[in-house]
C-alpha cells in the first residue's frame, strides 16, 4: 500500500541533496573545528560555510547565528538568556511556553478566534522589569501568521528584546530578520528537509544574553560544546534550498493545499478552518469536522496510507485537547474534532485528490457510527 505524509509541520524527510551534504562529515571532514591543524581547519571551514548559509536565509549575518541542538533549544536560550519578566502568548510551541512558565510572573497574552495576537495587547503587559517579548511568527498548528513587525516596533519603543519562534516560518514565508525587525529569532533543520537534532538562535549583532551551557568558548562562547558539524552542514545545505527555491515549492503548496480545503468542504458537510480567518501559511490547513472525534479519523486514515496529526506531534497520544485550540475558543468536544493536514515537498495534486476521497469517506462511515452528528 502506498503511504503519503501529510504531516510536515511535525517534521520533514531529509532531501537528497541534504544527505549528500552531511554523509562525507561523518567519515572524512572529522576534524574538531576548534583544532588548529587541517583536519580542523577543514571542519571549521564547513561549519563556516553553514553558518552564512543559514545566516543568508535569514537575511542575517554569518556572525549573528548560534548553533543549537534545535528549535527547543534555540527557545529556552532566547527565554532564559534575557534573565528577566517575559511576555509572550498563549499559543505558543511548549518549548517558548513551558520555559516561561519557569519565570515567575511571566505574562501570558490572548490570542482573538483565529488565533492572532493583538499587538496593543502586548504592549498593554509592558512592566518596567520586562526584558523579553517572545512571539512566534508562525503556529504550528494553524498556520496562522503572527503580526511580528508590529509587535517588534513595540518591543523597540519600550526598549524590551524580542524574540519570535520562527520554526514554522522558515521556508514557508519570506524571513527577513532586519525587515520583521527581532533581535532574537529561532529556527530548526528538520522542518526544512534538513536533519533532527540541529536549529539556530539568531542573535542580532549587541544583544546581550546569558548562556544555557557553560564550557567551552563555542559559538562566541553562547552554546558551549563541540559543534555538530555535519548537523550544522545538513542545516546550511537545507537553507540554500529555503534561498533558491523556497518561493516556487510555497507557491505550489499553497494550491494543494486551497485545493485539500476546498475538495473537502465541497463533499463534507459542517466542515470548518480553524485559524481560517487570518493570514496564513500556505501548506498548513486545520479543519474542524462536526460529530467526529479526531482520534478515528486519523486511525482510520492511517489504515488507508495518510499521514496527518490531531494537532501538535508533542500532543498527540497524550488526550489532552490541545492548548492552541482552546486558546481561540474551541470546546473540548471542538478541539477534539480537529484534524491537521500539513503539506510538504513530496506531497502531489493526485496524493491530494486521494486524501479527499479517503476524507469523504472516513468521515461519512464515522458519521453513521456517531449519533451525535445530526
Ligand atoms: C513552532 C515550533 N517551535 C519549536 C519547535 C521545536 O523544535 P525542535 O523540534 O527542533 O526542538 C517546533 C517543533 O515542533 C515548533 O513547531
Amino acid at each position: 500500500m502506498a503511504r503519503y505524509y501529510f504531516d510536515h509541520n511535525a517534521t520533514t524527510p531529509v532531501s537528497p541533496e541534504v544527505f549528500q551534504a552531511m554523509a562525507p562529515l561523518m567519515t572524512e571532514v572529522y576534524g574538531n573545528p576548534s583544532s588548529i591543524h587541517q583536519f580542523g581547519q577543514e571542519a571549521r571551514g564547513v561549519l563556516d560555510e553553514a553558518r552564512r548559509s543559514v545566516a543568508g536565509a535569514l537575511g542575517a549575518k554569518a556572525e549573528e547565528i548560534v548553533f543549537t541542538s534545535g528549535g527547543t533549544e534555540a527557545d529556552n536560550l532566547a527565554i532564559f538568556g534575557a534573565a528577566g519578566h517575559v511576555i509572550t502568548t498563549t499559543v505558543e510551541h511548549p518549548a517558548v511556553l513551558q520555559a516561561a512558565a519557569q519565570i515567575p510572573s511571566a505574562t501570558f497574552v490572548p490570542v482573538n478566534q483565529c488565533g492572532v495576537v493583538d499587538p496593543e495587547a502586548v504592549r498593554a503587559a509592558i512592566r518596567p522589569d520586562t526584558r523579553l517579548i517572545s512571539v512566534m511568527h508562525v503556529n504550528n498548528e494553524l498556520g496562522v501568521i503572527q503580526p511580528l513587525a508590529e509587535i517588534a516596533r513595540i518591543a523597540q519603543e519600550a526598549g524590551v528584546l524580542m524574540h519570535a519562534d520562527g520554526v514554522q516560518a522558515l521556508g514557508k514565508i519570506l524571513v527577513d530578520v532586519g525587515e520583521l525587525g527581532v533581535d532574537l529569532y529561532s529556527v530548526s533543520a528538520h522542518k526544512i528537509n534538513g536533519p533532527k537534532g540541529v536549529g539556530a538562535l539568531y542573535v542580532r549583532k549587541g544583544t546581550e544574553l546569558r548562556p544555557l551551557l557553560y564550557g567551552g568558548p563555542h559559538e562566541r562562547k553562547l552554546r558551549a560544546g563541540t559543534e555538530n558539524v555535519a548537523g550544522a552542514a545538513g542545516f546550511g545545505r537545507a537553507a540554500k534550498w529555503v534561498r533558491e527555491e523556497a518561493a516556487a515549492e510555497v507557491q505550489r503548496q499553497q494550491i494543494l493545499r486551497d485545493r485539500l480545503e476546498q475538495g473537502i468542504r465541497a463533499r463534507v458537510e459542517g466542515v470548518h478552518v480553524n485559524g481560517g480567518g487570518a493570514a496564513r501559511v500556505g501548506n498548513t490547513s486545520n479543519l474542524r469536522f462536526d460529530g467526529i472525534d479526531s482520534e478515528p479519523l486519523l486511525i482510520a486514515l492511517d489504515l488507508k496510507g495518510f499521514a496527518v496529526s490531531s494537532g501538535s506531534a508533542c500532543s498527540s497520544g497524550a488526550t489532552a485537547p490541545s492548548h492552541v485550540l482552546a486558546a481561540i475558543g474551541l470546546t473540548k468536544e471542538q478541539a477534539r474534532s480537529s484534524v491537521r493536514f500539513s503539506l510538504g515537498r513530496s506531497n502531489t495534486v493526485a496524493q491530494v485528490d486521494a486524501l479527499i476521497d479517503a476524507v469523504v469517506e472516513v468521515v461519512a462511515r464515522l458519521r453513521k457510527l456517531a449519533p451525535a452528528y445530526v
